[in-house]
């Protein structure tokens, strides 16, 4: 598959229902990103509208990755952090539709939502995924060095515990004097 395109995604009706066919398709399958399945689509839909208003405020940035007019994937990078915590970031609510999963489009997300990081001056990013179905594989792949994990720290979509495992990545400037990153470079 050609690279997928990447862009910022506003609040449009089109863009709303592609998100919460997103993400209900993806807790429906198992995907730890915060909800427990059956996820109604009002909920999700509250989600996305709450998610794409704090971006209109630059609070946080949704991407969309897009095989022509379908969304494929996301990812938000959350940017509203504490006054002494603002040269870091946040990496969220990563998912691909699973008929498009293994063919790289999560690793474009990942890469764009990197780079948008370091032009708003960032310096390091920090995310967590679930011990149990999550995505340790993609972020270790990309670079993050895994800080440790915490025990039955969330419900999985269908019921019961898994661990959460933290992972951090130094961009921009600060990453050239730091450990080699990438490994998929
Ligand atoms: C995790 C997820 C986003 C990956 O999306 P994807 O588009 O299939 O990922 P990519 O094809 O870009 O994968 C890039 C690389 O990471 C690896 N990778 C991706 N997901 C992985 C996983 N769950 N475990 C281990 N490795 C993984 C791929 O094998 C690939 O490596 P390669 O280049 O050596 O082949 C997708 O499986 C998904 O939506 N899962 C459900 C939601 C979820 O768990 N999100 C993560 C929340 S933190």
């Amino acid at each position: 598959m050609p690279a997928p395109v990447i862009s910022v995604l506003h609040d449009t009706p089109g863009v709303r229902a592609q998100l919460v066919s997103l993400l209900t398709g993806t807790v429906a399958q198992g995907g730890s990103v915060g909800f427990m399945h059956p996820l109604s689509p009002a909920v999700a839909d509250a989600f996305w509208a709450g998610s794409l208003a704090a971006a209109a405020r630059d609070e946080r940035t949704v991407l969309g990755a897009w095989a022509g007019d379908t969304l494929i994937g996301t990812v938000t990078l959350l940017l509203a952090l504490p006054p002494n915590q603002l040269h870091r970031a946040e990496i969220a609510k990563m998912m691909t539709r699973p008929q498009w999963r293994g063919q790289g489009v999560a690793r474009a997300l990942l890469r764009r939502a990197e780079a948008l990081a370091v032009e708003r001056g960032r310096t390091l990013l920090v995310l967590d995924t679930a011990t149990e179905g999550g995505a340790a594989g993609l972020y270790e792949k990309a670079g993050y060095t895994r800080a440790g994990e915490i025990p039955d720290f969330a419900l999985k979509p269908h019921g019961g515990l898994t661990g959460t495992l933290l992972y951090w990545k130094r961009i921009g400037p600060a990453a050239t004097s730091a450990a080699p990153e990438d490994a998929s470079e």
